[in-house]
């Protein structure tokens, strides 16, 4: 699993992206000319796409406007890492001018996490002493799994399609806590998904051993959108009667349906969920959330000690820890603070579009793009339409093409595409607030040009 970030040079000309992170490899020049990726949105397109809820075309434009990304490219793959918008940008100068100036008098200032955490919980419609800043989604989960009070005889119910991350923060806590782990499959073709099926999956694994559930929003490794709610009631249903020690924590990765539904935490009805804010939110990279109910805080047990009052308090006057809360879950150390302060702007950002603006306009460019897809022979399409069980990833496949040769066809025609880094590997687009009509019309035309 590598992660190499491409150099400047290079990003003109080649670009590629695979694994957990990124790969880049040089690709010949491409024969045509970029795609459209700054053209002028189609006035027509919005509508076509079915959306009533789009504001006017130009809008779009104007969002688009905001990012720095190259126009020699199609950006399809804006899910893996945030291009920080304009307000993002200029919060993050603004934060680093004052460190730079003057480190203490900025930590000072800026030490307090509360405006950090009130603008995600604004965001997620919870409470901001419910929320932990983490710098990922990874460290997010790790921080959650590490961090329950497992005990061997304890069952951990996971899936076969989540990520890299999920799994491996599982088996630590398995391997530290002597509890089992246990993957089962929520559907066999991702288009053949259906939430009822993934609900029932789930309902069906259940065991009087079961603490954990832990699932994800939307699969990297297929598109597909998890019936979260559903599984909440599920999950509900199997606590009546059980003593609060056995009773089981749904827990989410959630970061591929955030900044991109228009959901809150209690319309999902999970217990602990985790997220990056540097995919499709859009916030400084190296910034992420972790939300959990205020009543469960007290259980997990902290890996890395936080930098706020309460645990440093106890230390200094030799007394024992506090109970743990999501202040006391948040790691500590010093971070790069000015992406860190800059989140407030990433929230804002989404706040200013409107998050069922948001939400619809991305759901339309992914309709486009899955339609068009699903019309031609020589495609199979990984990602269900429906929109209730699909967010912002496409996974398709071309016959003859293997998924990286897929990608780098793409990649030469100036499409930013990835291939899963999952066992079964497909290539993704992720039609994005970055994207126009017009993009995902040039992803469609070089697909069909493969047939
Ligand atoms: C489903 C899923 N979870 C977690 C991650 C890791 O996210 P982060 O970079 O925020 O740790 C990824 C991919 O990057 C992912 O696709």
């Amino acid at each position: 699993m590598t992660t190499r970030i491409p150099r400047r040079s290079l990003l003109e000309g080649l670009l590629a992206v695979g694994a957990v992170g990124c790969a880049t490899r040089e690709v010949a020049t491409p024969a045509t000319p970029a795609t459209a990726a700054t053209a002028a949105t189609p006035a027509t397109a919005a509508t076509a796409a079915g959306n009533q809820s789009q504001p006017p075309a130009d809008e779009w434009q104007r969002v688009r406007g905001e990012f720095d990304v190259s126009p020699a490219w199609n950006h399809m793959s804006s899910f893996l890492l945030a291009s920080h918008p304009r307000p993002v940008r200029e919060a993050i100068e603004a934060m680093r001018k004052q460190l730079d100036e003057n480190p203490p008098l900025a930590l000072h200032t800026h030490e307090d996490p509360t405006p950090v955490r009130e603008a995600a919980a604004a965001y997620m419609g919870v409470r901001a002493e419910e929320i932990a800043l983490t710098d990922s989604t990874t460290m997010g989960l790790a921080t959650l799994y590490l961090g329950l009070p497992l005990k061997a005889g304890d069952e951990i119910l996971t899936t076969a399609h989540d990520h890299y991350v999920t799994h491996e923060s599982l088996r630590f806590a398995a391997e530290r806590t002597g509890a089992k782990v246990r993957k089962i499959a929520l559907y066999e073709r991702g288009s053949a998904a259906t939430a009822e099926g993934m609900t029932e999956a789930i309902a069906k694994a259940l065991t009087p051993a079961t603490r954990v559930v832990a699932v994800t929003w939307v699969h990297s490794s297929s598109g597909v959108k998890t019936p979260v709610r559903a599984m909440a009631e599920v999950v509900a249903r199997a606590n009546q009667g059980r003593a609060p020690k056995a009773r089981i924590l749904l827990c989410v990765d959630g970061v591929h349906g955030f900044g991109v539904e228009d959901v809150t935490m209690a319309d999902l009805g999970c217990d602990f969920f985790a997220a990056g804010c540097h995919k499709w939110i859009f916030g400084p990279r190296g910034t992420g959330v972790l939300w959990g109910k205020a009543e469960l805080w007290p259980m997990l047990r902290p890996t890395i000690p936080h930098f706020g009052q309460e645990g440093h308090k106890a230390w200094i006057q030799g007394q024992p820890a506090p109970p743990t809360n999501a202040s006391m879950m948040t790691p500590g150390g010093f971070h790069s603070f000015e992406h860190r302060w800059a989140l407030p702007a990433a929230f804002a950002f989404h706040k200013g579009i409107g998050k069922a603006k948001v939400a619809a306009r991305i759901h339309a460019l992914n309709r486009q793009c899955k339609e068009g897809l699903k019309a031609m022979k020589h495609v199979t399409l990984h990602t269900p339409l429906e929109d209730a069980i699909s967010a912002g990833i496409i996974c398709f496949e071309v016959a003859g093409m293997t998924p990286e040769a897929l990608m780098w066809k793409l990649i030469e025609r100036k499409i930013i595409a990835t291939t899963s880094p999952y066992a079964t590997s497909y290539v993704r687009v992720a039609p994005s607030l970055l994207n126009s009509e017009a993009d995902v019309e040039a992803v469609l035309r070089e697909v069909r040009a493969l047939a």
